[in-house]
Order: structure tokens, then C-alpha cells, then sequence
């Protein structure tokens, strides 16, 4: 398979995953590294064997590069993103798109100019997970859709994440942070948002880092941590999300989608795989669906790897940048609403399975 050659920006802790893609995906060759911290850039290059790069500078100016990958924290991922853009690099993006959605329209506006793709993460929805569930709603076997509940429903990163703060900061929280693979996996199986509402709320306004090195410290929060969001589609279908880092547990599914004729029982959308189960008119008790695909790893760069094929083929590429900017749009607008107390329309769409190459 024809190769591109791609550098990373962003040596943390997602990294490691995507620096092993090439082993996975046989269109990704990795060209090298780069990190505002150099010591991680050069830490990761010596762990995988591919080159570092002194700063971003240097990395974007090497006319090899074709792809930048951005795996650098929310709050920078706009200006890495536009900056690749100016030095004519496609970019495949960690989610969110960017914390903004102004920002967001620059940077699909700004790629459609320059004829420059743009991926965003999560590239989940393109695994065995989420298509089988898209199978089963597409081949009819829960009848017409009447709606869908999401439920992200956590403790918060400060138990894991070595750097936790960035998750509690404008632009992440479980909405932004979260939400993009529950959002996107929505997305993709019932088609664009009209208008949401949400009610948001900052339960804590610290919090306390768990996680071995820096346990013990603490970090505030300026963003909100539990968020209920309503959301009307075009297609005339009703969902709802519970995104919250303020809980302890919970027994409720990840997502669920109700149809005339069943239920469909959607697997973590973090990740790639089953089981998906369902429930039918005419059978008894719920059913496990066969997997309409073997991506149930950690498969991330499966997104990435689409994208290059897709630039190669000329073809409209799955985790597409309008589908990002869909979603970030909504994000913004459900956090917005719960400020005005209000129903907010939406002003992007996509589409997906288009033969147009669009950002
Ligand atoms: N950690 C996970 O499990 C996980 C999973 C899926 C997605 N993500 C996403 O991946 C992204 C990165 O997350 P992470 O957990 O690796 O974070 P991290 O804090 O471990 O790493 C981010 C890296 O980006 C670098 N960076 C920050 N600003 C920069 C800039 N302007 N220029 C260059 N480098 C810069 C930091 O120095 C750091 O090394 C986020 O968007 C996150 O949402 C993370």
C-alpha cells in the first residue's frame, strides 16, 4: 500500500499508541517526532527508533512530512492544526477538533482552500463496535429509529493521567473531553444534529491529582464536570447524553438506540470492539450481532490510515473534519444553551459516504 510519511506533534501520553500504528496499518510510516518539551520528543523517538525533531518549527518545515498527526493537548490543537495547514501538511487530529468552534470553522474553511484534508479522532467509530450497531439499524432489525440515550459516566483522569489538569480546563471537562466518541458514534448512526439543550454544571471546584508522581496535589476547575444534553436530529430522532466526571459509579449503559421494533445495546464507544446486543420483536431475549469487522483493538490510527487512503483514491475520507466540526458544534452550542436556557440550532452538517473529497 502506497505510504505517506507523517509527523507526530505531541509526545504524551496517547502517543505511544499511535507511534506503533505502522505496525497495523501499512500506509503510515512515521517520520518523526516533535514536542514543545524536546526531552519527550526525543524520550519517545528513542523508545519507538524514529526521528525527533528539535522543535515543532523544524518539523513542520521538513518538505518530506506530508501528514502532521496533532496529539498535543486541546488548547493547542487549533494553532498546531493551522499552522500545519500553512506549510501545506494534511493534519489528523486528536478530538477535540479544536475547543472553539470559531476555531473549528477557520480550520475546515482554511483546508478546503488549500485542498488539505483534515482527520479527527475518534477514529472508534470505525470499529467492529459501532459499524455493527450501524449494520443492524441499516438492515432494519430494530425498524425505524424513535431515539438514543449516551451515558458517560466517570470519576475523572486525576485517578490515571499523570497530567490531569488539561481534562478540567475551558475546552475539555467529560463533555469535550469525552463526548466526542459518544457524540460521533450518534452521529454516525443517526445522522446530523438539528438543535440541542443542555443543563451544565461545575461540581467541584478542585480537584485532587491520584495518580503515582504527583499525587496529593491539587488543580482547579474552570470548566463544567456534569453536563445533561438534549439533542433533536434531522432525521426527526431524539437523543440524550449524561457526560460527567462527578460520580463514582454507575450500572448504566454506554450508549443505547431504540428503535420501532428493539433495542440495539452499543459497546463502549472508546474503544473499537463488542459486543453489541440487541433486541428484537419475534425473539426472545437479547441477541450478540456478529461483528461486521476484526478492528476490535486498540486500533487507533485506523482513522489516520483511512484518511491517507482516502487521499490516495480521491475519495471522502470516515473520520472526516466536518463530522468533527459537527460534533464540536454541538458541544459548544450544549454548554452555550445551558447559559441562555434555551434550545440552540446548529448551523453545520455532514454527510458521510460521500464521493467528494471534502476537509
Ligand atoms: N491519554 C489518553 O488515553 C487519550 C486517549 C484518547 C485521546 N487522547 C487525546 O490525545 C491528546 C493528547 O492527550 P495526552 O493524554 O497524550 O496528553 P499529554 O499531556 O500526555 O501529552 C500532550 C503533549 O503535547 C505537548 N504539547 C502541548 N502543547 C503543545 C504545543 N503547543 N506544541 C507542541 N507540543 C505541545 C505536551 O508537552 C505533551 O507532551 C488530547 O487531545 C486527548 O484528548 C488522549
Amino acid at each position: 500500500m502506497k505510504k505517506m510519511r507523517v509527523g507526530i506533534i505531541g509526545a504524551g501520553n496517547i502517543s505511544d499508541i499511535y507511534l506503533l500504528s505502522p505496525s497495523k496499518f501499512d500506509n503510515i510510516e512515521i517520520a518523526g517526532i516533535a514536542d514543545l518539551l524536546s526531552s519527550k520528543a526525543e524520550e519517545k523517538a528513542e523508545k519507538y527508533g524514529v526521528p525527533h525533531y528539535p522543535d515543532v518549527a523544524s518539523l513542520l518545515e521538513d518538505p518530506s512530512i506530508e501528514v502532521i498527526l496533532n496529539l498535543t493537548i486541546p488548547s493547542a490543537h487549533a494553532e498546531i492544526t493551522l499552522m500545519a495547514l500553512d506549510h501545506g501538511k494534511h493534519v489528523y487530529s486528536e478530538k477535540p477538533l479544536a475547543t472553539s468552534f470559531e476555531d473549528g470553522k477557520e480550520i475546515i474553511s482554511k483546508a478546503k482552500r488549500l485542498n488539505l484534508r483534515i482527520g479527527v479522532a475518534p477514529d472508534t467509530i470505525l470499529g467492529a463496535g459501532i459499524q455493527t450497531a450501524l449494520k443492524l439499524i441499516e438492515d432494519g432489525e430494530i425498524g425505524s429509529i424513535v431515539g438514543a440515550k449516551a451515558f458517560m459516566m466517570g470519576s475523572g483522569p486525576e485517578s490515571w493521567h499523570p497530567n490531569p489538569a488539561f481534562f478540567y480546563e475551558s475546552g475539555a471537562g467529560p463533555l469535550f473531553d469525552m463526548g466526542p466518541y459518544y457524540l460521533s458514534s450518534l452521529l454516525v448512526l443517526l445522522g446530523p444534529i438539528d438543535c440541542v439543550t443542555g443543563i451544565a454544571q461545575t461540581t467541584y471546584r478542585e480537584r485532587t491529582i491520584k495518580s503515582a508522581e504527583r499525587a496529593g496535589e491539587t488543580f482547579p476547575v474552570t470548566t463544567p464536570t456534569h453536563v445533561e444534553g438534549l439533542m433533536h436530529f434531522k432525521s426527526n430522532v431524539t437523543a440524550s447524553i449524561t457526560a460527567t466526571f462527578d460520580i463514582h459509579q454507575s450500572k448504566l449503559p454506554f450508549i443505547e438506540v431504540y428503535g420501532s421494533k428493539g433495542t440495539i445495546h452499543v459497546p463502549d464507544p472508546n474503544f473499537f470492539g463488542g459486543p453489541v446486543t440487541y433486541l428484537t420483536t419475534g425473539h426472545e431475549g437479547w441477541q450478540e450481532a456478529e461483528l461486521v469487522s476484526d478492528l476490535t483493538g486498540n486500533e487507533r490510527g485506523a482513522g489516520l490510515s483511512n484518511m491517507i487512503a482516502s487521499i490516495y483514491t480521491n475519495e471522502q475520507h470516515y473520520c472526516h473534519g466536518e463530522l468533527g466540526l459537527h460534533v464540536l458544534e454541538s458541544m459548544e452550542k450544549l454548554l452555550e444553551s445551558s447559559v441562555q436556557r434555551t434550545f440552540l440550532p446548529l448551523e453545520t452538517t455532514f454527510s458521510i459516504g460521500d464521493s467528494s473529497n471534502s476537509a
